[in-house]
């Protein structure tokens, strides 16, 4: 309750930050957490994190940013991965661990669409041999910056039952789970779409992508792993072990429309 209450709760974009900048010791804390304690999707892919200072605006901003608006912060950090099988679900599931550490440490954020990821990596002059997966601007929001929280979908509109064309039944939901389907109806995506949903049977539940004209396909994969880190860290935060998100197809027909993609699935 503590964590979603204190954090997946509180967490808000920002697009307007103080100049104020970010202590060294707070930057050092969030590279310890993602060396030593971040919880992967996929094993084996090979990321890489990177902080970069308000300079990098000038070089970012033909490449980012919706509405060819590139926000301006104080930092960025940025994702790299190996390209392999599910590494966008992989980058973003990290990127939110990360996302909601600097949550912890007072900091607001702000992801930012990548348009173009390999113009992104030859302006920051990168060269590692790896894909810019997530940018995300980050510092202390503006005190004057009164922007609103984004409404979301609740756990009702998210969640169906054991399948796509069953109504979800909330009798046999225990408190754990009701914590993380609600972290997982509070999920930032791009333009607030929110375009998936949980069909949730006893102890299972699955992602499907819903169609969503405009969504790119790096947000749509990046969605999908801010959503399913979200449920994780809650789940994770209540019961000493945690399941893990599985990419193995489900095991019961779904009754998906032609539409409705299946992602993932994790029991508990
Ligand atoms: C993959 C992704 C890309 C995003 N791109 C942008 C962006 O380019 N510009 C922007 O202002 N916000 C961007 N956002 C922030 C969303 O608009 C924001 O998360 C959403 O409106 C929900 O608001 P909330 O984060 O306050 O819950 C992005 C979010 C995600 C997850």
């Amino acid at each position: 309750m503590q964590y979603y209450e204190n954090i997946v709760k509180k967490r808000n974009s920002c697009r307007g930050f103080s100049t104020k900048k970010v202590p060294d010791e707070v930057i050092a804390d969030v590279r310890a957490y993602y060396d030593n304690d971040e919880s992967v999707l996929v094993e084996g892919i090979r990321t890489e994190l990177k902080f970069y200072g308000s300079d990098i605006h000038e070089l970012l901003k033909q490449h980012v940013g919706y509405n060819g608006i590139c926000i301006k912060a104080p930092g960025y950090f940025v994702l790299y991965s190996d390209k392999a099988g599910h590494f966008l679900e992989n980058a973003g599931y990290i990127a939110q661990g990360i996302t909601l550490k600097m949550t912890e440490h007072g900091l607001a954020l702000c992801w930012m669409t990548i348009n173009d990821a390999a113009a992104v990596k030859k302006a920051l002059g990168e060269d590692n041999g790896m894909e810019v997966a997530c940018v995300v601007a980050f510092g202390y929001r503006d005190p004057k910056n009164d922007e609103k929280k984004a409404p979301k979908l609740t756990i009702d509109e998210l969640c169906l039952g054991k399948d796509y064309r069953t109504d979800i039944d909330v009798s046999h939901f225990d408190h754990e789970l009701e914590d993380s389907l609600r972290a997982a109806a509070h999920s930032q995506s791009f333009l607030n779409l929110q375009p998936y949903r949980l069909l949730v049977d006893n102890n299972n539940v699955c992602l499907v992508g819903l169609p969503s004209e405009m969504t790119n396909e790096y947000d749509t994969y990046l969605n999908y792993g801010i959503v399913m880190f979200n449920f994780y860290a809650v789940m994770w935060s209540l019961r000493p072990s945690a399941p893990r998100w599985s990419f193995d197809p489900p095991e019961t027909d779904l009754r998906l429309p032609e539409d409705v993609k299946y992602v993932a699935k994790i029991r508990f």
